[in-house]
């Protein structure tokens, strides 16, 4: 692509309330968000008469409805969903500690590997993003990525040659657009802009 942009959803109603993964819809703030993106995206994009910009989303309502007010064509990923926290999806992390933990220290310990019961590890997104990399690699325009936190760190580890271990701890704020621009001498160019 000549340029992809990665964004987070706006702040989810699990976000507000610390839950993990599900299925919410926007907060008031997130919904401010999808609002104000239409013209944070526009400003980085070249100023031509037909530009070709591609919008990618998960599969989960809070990535659609932060995508909507875009006016560029939409597609949707199931490959792009956030990481699956199995068992422990709807909890909040203290939670987690008191109900499961042994899974919590398990987690700390070596988050990158370790596979929630009946979810899925760091590793298992790494893999399942594969196709997506393969896609934005082949992509020859404009592509925004409007996705979650850990699958957002496996893209863009991938992009900027972050090591596997890091991965899991990269900063990946809430309403922050991520502009990744290849360069002719093979290397990525980031600048991130707060969007508020
Ligand atoms: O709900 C899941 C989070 O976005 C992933 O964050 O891997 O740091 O727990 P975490």
């Amino acid at each position: 692509a000549r340029k992809i942009l990665l964004t987070r959803h706006g702040e989810s109603e699990y976000n507000q309330r610390g839950l993990i993964g599900g299925n919410s819809s926007l907060s008031e703030r997130g919904e401010r968000y999808a609002r104000l993106l239409p013209e944070a995206v526009i400003a980085r994009l070249p100023e031509e008469q037909q530009l070709s910009v591609a919008v990618w989303t998960s599969t989960l309502k809070r990535t659609i409805e932060t995508a909507r007010f875009l006016p560029f064509p939409k597609l949707r990923w199931k490959a792009l969903d956030e990481i699956n926290a199995g068992i422990c999806d709807g909890l909040t992390y203290e939670q987690i500690g008191e109900r499961f933990p042994e899974e919590y220290a398990a987690r700390k310990n070596d988050k990158l590997r370790y596979r929630y019961p009946a979810g899925e590890s760091y590793m298992d997104v790494i893999q399942r993003v594969e196709p997506v990399i393969i896609e934005l690699e082949r992509e020859r325009e404009y592509v925004v990525v409007v996705a979650h936190q850990a699958v957002l760190r496996a893209v863009y580890a991938y992009f900027m040659g972050v090591a596997p271990e890091d991965i899991p701890r990269l900063a990946m704020p809430l309403h922050t657009l991520i502009e990744l621009t290849p360069m002719p001498d093979g290397t990525m160019h980031e600048e991130r802009f707060p969007v508020d």
